[in-house]
């Protein structure tokens, strides 16, 4: 986190001063600009960046952040050509995949995967190179995965259904009238008992 502010205050300044002469020349791109993905699935963010035409940069420094509302969450980093897992922020923690091979093409390949709601957002690529420095951002929007429970399927055909239902209606109405005569021969009886003291 230090040594990104102390650089990415060093490559504003260089940006600024370099901007008439290197903003054309160096670029940075997206292959895509919006990615759409589900929850839980996985998806690959690319970048590309101009490169010599000669050699390879002796200087490479790239961070690349998710924009997210409040917050900068960085999800990649390269300092001097070097990957920093360290500074990479735990809210991508064991998520993000570089393809570290292309980069020398000029290509930076994030693949993310388990993918979350909260992931959706701003992806921005700082790439800062003797040549030059510019940036890159791309759309990402994580779409929640629709709840399981909803589409219930009745195991039951209706004809079982119902069947069940009136099996039920007459159970209940057997137990009513067993009960009630039950009732009723146990009130007669105990009636006919008492009767005589009544009277
Ligand atoms: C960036 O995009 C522009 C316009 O599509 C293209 O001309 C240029 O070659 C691209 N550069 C890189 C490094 O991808
Ligand atoms: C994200 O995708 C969903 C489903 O496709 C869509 O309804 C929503 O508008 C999208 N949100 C953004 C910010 O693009
Ligand atoms: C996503 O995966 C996690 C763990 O693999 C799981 O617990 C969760 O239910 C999954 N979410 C959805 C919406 O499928």
């Amino acid at each position: 986190m230090e040594g990104r502010g102390s650089w990415c205050s060093q490559c504003v300044c260089s940006s600024l001063s370099l901007s008439v002469s290197s903003a054309a020349t160096f670029v940075v791109n997206v292959t895509q600009s919006s990615y759409e993905a589900e929850e839980n699935h996985s998806i690959t963010l690319e970048w590309t960046f101009t490169t010599r035409t000669q050699g390879s940069y002796r200087e490479l420094f790239i961070v690349c952040s998710l924009l997210a509302p409040h917050k900068e969450l960085d999800l990649y980093e390269v300092h001097e050509g070097v990957e920093i897992p360290e500074s990479q922020d735990e809210h991508f923690s064991g998520r993000v995949q570089s393809d570290k091979d292309v980069l020398r093409e000029g290509r930076i390949r994030l693949h993310v995967s388990r993918l979350r709601t909260e992931d959706s957002g701003l992806f921005v690529c700082y790439v800062k190179t003797e040549d030059g420095f510019n940036s890159g951002r791309c759309r990402l929007n994580v779409t929640a995965r629709r709840s399981h429970s909803e589409p219930k399927t009745k195991p039951e055909t209706t004809n079982e259904t119902s069947l069940r239902k009136w099996g039920h209606v007459v159970a209940l109405v057997v137990v009513i009238a067993v009960l009630s005569s039950c009732y009723l021969f146990y009130k007669k009886v105990k009636t006919g008992e008492h009767n005589p003291h009544v009277l």
